[in-house]
């Protein structure tokens, strides 16, 4: 068979070492900004069954009807889950909580999957931080996910952002919303695009989703949800932006936010930087008061958003913020001042990385100077030079490679010295 090169499938990237120092830094703020608002880590299931994402994202939506990667093994068929939320209510039914402790409050970091023709900011393979809080209708909790997603930008040194707000409604508002969203359509309708009119037919919300412009034109002003809303879920929208003005965040009604999953109810959100141009959308979200019911679990409220971390990674590239995170470099470079050391130099490093100071050593036989060199570029802070020499007294010579200065030292005291030094 002939010899060839792979290269990762379209749209799939790795994530290599040089880039894993800024990765870090996204799940390191997310992590601590989460944790210090009470939220658990949970790492739900990456393939589920595919009925679980028709139910809860909606069958009659791109996620489902076109951007799946699905697999059938025997009588099952699993999809890798394109999105979190209906993995994480799955995971949360199956554990118990909705009977053992309601109020949950968790968050995961991991892979989704979504076959997306792939462009700036957009990946078949793509990280979310996702946070959900399962078992309130309470609309603190609301402004507690805004403020949230909206506070892990700006740790991140993100500003100008824009936080976008909007209620989808519920029960009859809805009923009556979608009723008007038909009869603005329907002399259209034959102009759309043939998967709008088969969405006309089956989900008409969905029909505001297609990106086709011709579709997009003829969707321009469309009623939208704010006429229709019923008191209780206007009063339930107006608390949540007045908690928001009294952590003096700066929110935009955007009526034109449908998301493009099904399960939504009332509080929308989406949190946009204008320099990613159209799909500019770097965290999405909001309330979904029915889907753990749906998932035949009780009724119960929950509130959630995801961030994707290509997107933030391209703005905080493009806006120059990742310019001072830098990787952690290896403390300890062991260098073999002639032959036959090979075993000694092995025996050390490991002697040193038992005693937890990070270390390598040369493995290429290069001259000594060579291997300082090395040491330098790679910025160790010390390098540690055995010689036959050295050998036979029983020390070692130590150089602290930022200063240039170096000292024999027994062997003995090398541990302790290096040490020292950290602390
Ligand atoms: P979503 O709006 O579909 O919502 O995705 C959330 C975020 O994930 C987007 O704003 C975007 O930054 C990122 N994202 C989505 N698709 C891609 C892609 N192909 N490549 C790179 N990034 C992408 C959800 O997924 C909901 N589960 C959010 C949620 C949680 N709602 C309530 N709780």
């Amino acid at each position: 068979m002939e010899r060839r090169q792979f290269r990762a499938p379209r749209g799939i990237r790795d994530v290599l070492p040089e880039e894993i120092p800024a990765w870090r830094l996204l799940e390191d703020t997310a992590r601590r900004l989460a944790l210090l608002r009470g939220y658990r880590e949970i790492r739900p299931a990456l393939l589920e069954e595919v009925e679980l994402f028709t139910r809860s994202v909606g069958e009659v939506t791109d996620i489902v009807q076109k951007e799946m990667f699905t697999l059938q093994k025997g009588d099952s068929v699993l999809a890798l889950r394109p999105e979190g939320t209906a993995g994480i209510v799955r995971a949360y039914l199956e554990a118990g909580y909705a009977q053992a402790a309601p109020l949950q409050r968790l968050f995961h970091i991991g892979p989704m999957f979504r076959y997306e023709r792939p462009q700036k900011g957009r990946e078949r393979m793509f990280t979310q931080f996702d946070v959900e809080v399962v078992g309130s209708l309470d609309p603190r909790l609301d402004a507690e996910i805004i403020h949230l997603a909206a506070s892990f930008f700006e740790a991140l040194g993100l500003t100008g952002l824009e936080v976008r707000v909007n209620s989808m409604g519920d029960g009859d508002d809805r009923a009556r919303w979608r009723e008007a969203l038909r009869e603005f359509l329907r002399p259209t309708i034959a102009e759309h695009c043939e998967l709008c009119r088969e969405r006309f037919e089956r989900n008409v919300l969905r029909v505001l989703d297609c990106k086709n412009p011709r579709c997009k034109e003829l969707n321009a002003g469309a009623p939208t949800i704010l006429g229709f809303l019923s008191e209780a879920n206007r009063a339930h929208f107006e608390s949540v932006q007045k908690l928001l003005v009294g952590l003096a965040r700066t929110v935009v009604v955007d009526a034109g936010i449908v998301r493009g999953l099904d399960y939504y109810t009332r509080t929308v959100f989406e949190i946009h930087a204008p320099a990613l141009g159209a799909r500019s959308a770097l965290c999405g979200g909001g309330r979904y008061d029915h889907l753990v019911h749906e998932l035949g679990g009780p009724e119960l409220g929950a509130v959630g958003f995801a961030v994707g971390f290509t997107g933030t990674l391209l703005v905080l590239r493009e806006l120059g913020l990742l310019g001072a995170v830098r990787e952690r470099s290896v403390e300890v470079f062991v260098a073999s001042a002639g032959e036959g050391l090979d075993e000694e130099v092995f025996r050390l490093a490991e002697e040193l990385r038992a005693a937890g100071l990070s270390t390598v050593y040369d493995v290429e036989a290069r001259s000594l100077k060579a291997q300082m060199k090395l040491a330098g570029k790679a910025e160790h802070a010390f390098a540690v030079v055995l010689g036959g020499d050295e050998l036979q007294r029983g020390t070692v010579q130590l150089k602290d490679l930022a200063k240039g200065e170096q000292r024999e030292l027994a062997r003995a005291e090398l541990v302790a010295t290096l040490r020292a030094t950290q602390a």
